[in-house]
């Protein structure tokens, strides 16, 4: 089947079975033919929780599925490879998160959506990347926890004067294995070029940058900028977009290493697949599920 006729059926189907499709901002091009909403994960949240669409289709990896499925349970959320999954995610479990907190008793624990719903049920809060500075503002507290990526907890806490953010030493490998080395490399060739950093690369990188964000603040970000050359210090679905909407401008990836090998494991024909077989739906047990969504239920009523 060419790519035409994939994108008509999917399309088709789609309708049929009043479906929508959530694409995250790393997921392969292709996948933003046939998605109704693609960006960051608040973004993704948010339409998540508002769609009223019976079938939900995550163009995503693992926690995000299981996030839509909590923010609606009454809808069928399907994640088209059951090996989609996020190595943060999978840096901490329940056991570690309660052995986290008996070390640092009595502090409110803020969780990055980057992890299980188990995870989730178990803190005070959830944020995203978007919001996580605002997140930890609300709180007014002197220390919180933060699990379970160690930089964009240490991110937060340079961008807040007088709170202590207590880390949990989990990270993403895509960025954490990003270096101030590569800035100054591709500085070197692109002298001129704007640096757009991740808040999940490590401090010292964030330090480097001319701004900091999540996948769709970078695209907003470069999209107002007027300069002309970009070094991208995130994951290369971002520079496959930002090439696709502003063909004027020059971006360059940090490092070839920079891709998230789990969300580029969907093509058009896995969401074809999908939606006519009804696969992968996701489950979460109604005790965790009513937990985790009042992380996310008050991150989300946070609106910022
Ligand atoms: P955002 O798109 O929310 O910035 O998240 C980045 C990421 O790593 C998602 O897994
Ligand atoms: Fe997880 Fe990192 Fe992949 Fe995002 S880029 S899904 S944090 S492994």
């Amino acid at each position: 089947m060419d790519k035409r006729e994939l994108i008509q059926k999917i399309n088709r189907l789609k309708k049929e079975k009043n479906a929508i499709v959530l694409a995250h901002t790393y997921q392969n091009l292709e996948i933003d033919e046939v998605a109704d909403f693609s960006g960051d994960s608040l973004y993704l949240s948010r339409q998540a929780a508002s769609t009223d669409a019976d079938i939900i289709v995550f163009a995503g990896v693992y926690f995000m599925a299981e996030t839509a499925k909590i923010l609606s349970p009454d809808k069928t959320v399907l994640l088209p490879n059951l090996s989609a999954g996020c190595a943060m995610a999978d840096k901490i479990n329940t056991e570690q998160l309660r052995a986290f907190k008996n070390q640092y008793p009595d502090i409110p624990v803020v969780c990055y959506v980057n992890s299980t719903a188990a995870v989730k049920a178990e803190s005070d809060i959830c944020c995203t990347s978007a919001n996580a500075v605002n997140v930890v503002k609300s709180l007014k507290a002197k220390e919180v926890l933060f699990v379970p990526d160690q930089h964009l907890g240490a991110y937060v806490e340079s961008q807040l004067e007088g709170v202590n953010v207590i880390t949990y030493p989990g990270y993403c490998p895509v960025h954490h294995a990003i270096t101030v080395e590569d800035i100054e490399n591709k500085k070197a060739l692109y002298p001129q070029a704007k640096v757009m950093v991740h808040p999940e690369c490590p401090a010292e990188v964030a330090k480097k940058a001319d701004f900091v964000g999540s996948t769709t603040a970078i695209i907003k970000a470069v999209k107002q900028c007027e300069a002309k050359e970009f070094i991208i210090v995130t994951e290369k679905g971002v520079v496959e977009r930002l090439e696709r909407d502003c063909p004027e401008k020059k971006f360059v990836l940090i490092n070839e290493k920079a891709i998230c090998d789990t969300m580029k494991l969907l093509r058009l024909e896995d969401i074809l697949f999908s939606l006519e077989n009804n696969t992968y739906a996701i489950d979460v047990d109604k005790e965790t599920a009513a937990k985790a969504l009042k992380s996310i239920d008050r991150m989300i009523a946070i609106n910022a």
